[in-house]
Formats: C-alpha cells, sequence, structure tokens
C-alpha cells in the first residue's frame, strides 16, 4: 500500500464471496483500505459482476471507474474449476473465459482509474500448480476432448504469462504486475469434486490445506513486496520463485497474448 490516506487506498477484490477472495478483501479492509468487491450475489458484494459474461464485466467497469476514479489495486482473484465442459455466455469454455479472459478484459477496462492512482498494482491469483499447465493453442477451448484439470492448469499458465507480458508492458506507466500463489488452500473451488465433498475427507482435508485467511496473507503481502524480478512470482510468506519455464518463453507468451487480444475483443496501449 502506499502512502496515501488508507481510506483513500482503493482495491478492486474479485471472487470476493467466499474463500480466498473473502478472506483478503476482509484483510485488506482491516488495514483501512476502501474495498470494493465484484462478483455474482448482488447481496454479498459492492459490484454485481458475472465474470463469465464481457457484458457484464463492462458493466461492471463503468460503474467502478465511475465511482471509484482511482485504482490502487486489483485483485484477479475469482477463479472456476469445471468438472464438466461449460461455455459462458460468450459461448467460450468457461475455465478459460472466467479464470484468463476475465482478468485480461478486466484490467484493460480499469487501466485508467489504475494509472490515476501511479504506483498501482495488480494482482493475479494463479498457483503453484501452474508449472504443470500447457496452453493447448490448437484447442484453447477444449471442445475435442475436455479435462477439467487440463483445463484448470492452463487456465493458470495462463494468468503467469498474463501477469509477465502486463508487467513488460506496464512498465513506464507506473503500474505493476504481481502473479501470487496462495498455496493449497481449503476453499469450495473442487466442490464438483465427490472426494472434496465427502464429509469423512473433510477433517483431512483441513489437516493438509491452508485455512484461506492464511492464503489471504500471501495475496496481502503480494500487494506490498517490491516486485519481484522479470519472470518471478510471489508465494507464500512473501517469498520469490521463478515463473514455470514455459511461462518464461517470450514466444509463448506472445502467442497466447495474440489469442488473447481475438477472443476478448480488446487489446491494451502499446
Ligand atoms: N483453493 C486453492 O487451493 C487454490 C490454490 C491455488 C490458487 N487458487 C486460486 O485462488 C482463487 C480463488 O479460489 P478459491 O480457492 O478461493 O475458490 P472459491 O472458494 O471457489 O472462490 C471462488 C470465487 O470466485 C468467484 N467466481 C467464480 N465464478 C465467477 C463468475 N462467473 N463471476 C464472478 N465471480 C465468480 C466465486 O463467486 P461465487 O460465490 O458467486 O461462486 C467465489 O467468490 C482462484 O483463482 C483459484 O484458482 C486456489
Amino acid at each position: 500500500m502506499n502512502d496515501r490516506r488508507p481510506s483513500t487506498y482503493v482495491c478492486v477484490v474479485t471472487g470476493a464471496s467466499r474463500g480466498i477472495g473473502k478472506s483478503t478483501a476482509a484483510a485488506l479492509a482491516a488495514r483501512g483500505a476502501t474495498v470494493v468487491t465484484l462478483g455474482r450475489d448482488p447481496s454479498r458484494n459492492t459490484i454485481a459482476c458475472d465474470l463469465a459474461s464481457f457484458a457484464s464485466i463492462r458493466a461492471a467497469a463503468a460503474e467502478i471507474t465511475a465511482r471509484w476514479p482511482r485504482i490502487d489495486l486489483l485483485v484477479n482473484n475469482a477463479g472456476v474449476q469445471h468438472l464438466h465442459r461449460t461455455v459462458s455466455a460468450d459461448g467460450i469454455e468457461a475455465t478459460l473465459a472466467v479464470n484468463h479472459l476475465a482478468p485480461f478484459l478486466l484490467t484493460r477496462l480499469l487501466l485508467p482509474a489504475l494509472e490515476a492512482a501511479a504506483p498501482a498494482r495488480v494482482l493475479t491469483v494463479s498457483s503453484s500448480l501452474a508449472r504443470w499447465g500447457r496452453i493447448d493453442f490448437s484447442d484453447l477451448q477444449q471442445t475435442r476432448r475436455y479435462n477439467g484439470t487440463r483445463a484448470y492448469l492452463q487456465s493458470k499458465l495462463a494468468n503467469v504469462m498474463f501477469t509477465l507480458s502486463l508487467a513488460e508492458r506496464l512498465t513506464t506507466r507506473g503500474v505493476s504486475a504481481v502473479c501470487v500463489y496462495p498455496g493449497l488452500v481449503a476453499t469450495d473451488l473442487l466442490r464438483e469434486r465427490w472426494w472434496w465433498r465427502a464429509a469423512w475427507l473433510r477433517p483431512l482435508w483441513r489437516a493438509v490445506f491452508l485455512h484461506p485467511d492464511a492464503a489471504a496473507q500471501a495475496v496481502v503481502a503480494a500487494a506490498t513486496v517490491t516486485p519481484p524480478g522479470a519472470d518471478c512470482c510471489i508465494t507464500l510468506g512473501g517469498r520469490t520463485v521463478p515463473a514455470p519455464p514455459l511461462a518464461r518463453d517470450p514466444e509463448q507468451r506472445r502467442r497466447l497474448w495474440d489469442a488473447t487480444v481475438r477472443l476478448a475483443g480488446v487489446d491494451y496501449p502499446t
């Protein structure tokens, strides 16, 4: 957080109705920030937004920038992991749409407000599992054969690649971009898996996985640390870790950026 009065430090957090996002929003609010939460349930969020709809993202971004023309921190946290293939309101595979295209579009639309608050930061919540991901450029939306884990890992790798590309593009604009790995956390993310829902296994998951409040500490730490060197991410305890090798490949990043621009229908200023 910068040195402005805390209440004027404005954070936008997506997916704050539960899990890591909810704990992150609470931790930022406890530090005195103004926290604008973005999510589907209007009763639990400042701004109603379905991140699986480009129109909804555009409407939400317009409302946010009208009410908060300066944004210090954007936390792209919302995420899904679907067992079966579903599509967004725009007909795009939902994991790709919510986990990757939504942060790309939302960040672009909020960029003027972030620049107005410079030095500002865009945090995107990825996963240490991103290293197992692959970008399938021949079938980004898994139309041929869908696998929920594969779609999720691809999207989390895309989060890292997006962040590294964004950091490069925004160096002269006073906005830093940082990717954070929150650890393995006991949330509702895996709720479509029977072994996660099974009551008799819950104590095991609670023992092995982190509480969302602990993960939120990593996210909040990433909001304040000096941006890690090129090609790195932040994990628990504010530690810097190398990004997955595929994310460090400029050609892979360029291909993903171009494919994303085509799907999201928007590019960033150069
Ligand atoms: N849990 C882990 O072990 C873990 C590990 C590494 C990274 N992560 C990442 O952490 C982030 C948060 O996940 P979580 O574990 O906290 O999961 P979670 O408890 O399932 O929370 C996900 C959040 O995303 C929101 N969301 C999902 N689809 C949305 C949509 N279409 N529009 C708006 N909001 C939507 C959900 O809102 P609703 O309440 O409306 O569903 C919810 O607030 C994700 O990016 C995930 O990939 C999690």
